[in-house]
């Protein structure tokens, strides 16, 4: 038994979708908590298990024998859940397994996808991971408390990575799609804040990375392309031949939000396939 991918959102299920491609002979378990996904998630994976991960007994069975468990969990249904509904998803995940960790002797790598909303605003800087985090919100400390959770799990006999996404993109939840509906409206603020993307097959693949270059620690996970909202609200519009956003002037409401590098991912060896928004797109994609 090898690996199991706890949590088969959209982004599991990308990295479920690269693996049947890239290591059809790797042993693979997949978890839901409902049974409804059974149908679409079952021809990707050599076990579906009906797992809540704050349950130990479901835990244990998903993890049982593994030598890898990825983590990319998030809270079902209301993507805009109150700070409980991270610390019940999360903390709680993360409390379970550690104390399931004596019963787990083969596991060898835990990954999860964390987020890089952890750097919270840093006015329009460059940040990195040696960058101190600053949990700016209820939201924020629950995933900086996941870091430090996963982190103190790890030692000689285990490594963990924390792979701090940017905000993700691609089939399914296209930009365009996603911001169609601001055209002709007004907006507060100049538009200058930055935001910080990666592309969904780039989350994945670099997922996929972590775990056969046995990275461990923090990696960040974004595309070469901080982008203003303006630049990025702006150019979508156009392409789409809608009508511009009335930016209205003044403060930015969130702040001027921060430019995120990779430097780090690049040097362990990922190769982005989407480095910019609107481009440079490799062929062969899943
Ligand atoms: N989406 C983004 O833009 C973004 C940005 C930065 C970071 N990230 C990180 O990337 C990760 C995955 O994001 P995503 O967009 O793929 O999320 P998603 O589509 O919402 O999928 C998350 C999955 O987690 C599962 N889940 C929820 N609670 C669970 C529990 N208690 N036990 C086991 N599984 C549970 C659910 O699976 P079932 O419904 O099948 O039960 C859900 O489909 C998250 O950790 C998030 O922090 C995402």
């Amino acid at each position: 038994m090898e690996l199991t991918i706890v949590g088969c959102g959209y982004l599991g299920e990308a990295v479920a979708r690269q693996l049947q491609t890239r290591r059809p002979a790797l042993n693979l378990t997949l978890t839901t908590t409902v049974t409804e996904r059974h149908a679409e998630l079952t021809d990707l994976a050599d076990q579906l298990l009906l797992c809540d991960a704050t349950e130990p007994a479901q835990l244990l069975a998903a993890l049982q024998h593994r030598r890898t468990a990825v983590f990319c969990l998030a809270p079902r249904g209301n993507r805009r859940v109150n700070a409980d509904g991270y610390r019940q998803t999360f903390l709680e995940s993360f409390r379970c397994l550690r104390s399931l960790l004596p019963d787990l002797p083969h596991l060898r790598q835990i990954i999860y996808t964390g987020s890089s909303s952890v750097y919270g605003d840093a006015d329009g800087d460059w940040v990195d991971e040696s960058t101190a985090p600053a949990a700016e919100t209820e939201h924020g400390a629950v995933l900086l408390e996941s870091e430090r959770l996963l982190t103190e799990m790890g030692g000689c006999k285990r490594r963990v990575c924390i792979l701090r996404l940017a905000a993700l993109h691609g089939p399914g939840r296209e930009l365009d799609d996603r911001l169609k509906g601001l055209a002709g409206r007004e907006r507060t603020g100049d538009g200058r804040s930055f935001s910080n993307w990666v592309h969904v097959h780039d989350a994945a693949g670099a997922l996929i990375a972590a775990m056969d270059g046995a990275w461990s620690g923090i990696v960040n996970v974004v595309n070469d392309e901080p982008i203003r909202m303006r630049n990025l609200v702006d150019r979508s519009l156009e392409r789409q031949q809608l009508e511009p956003v009335h930016w209205s002037g003044g403060p930015e409401t969130s702040g001027n939000g921060r430019r995120i590098r990779n430097n780090r991912l690049k040097a362990l060896g990922y190769r982005l396939q989407y480095p910019m928004l609107d481009g440079g797109r490799a062929e062969c994609l899943l």
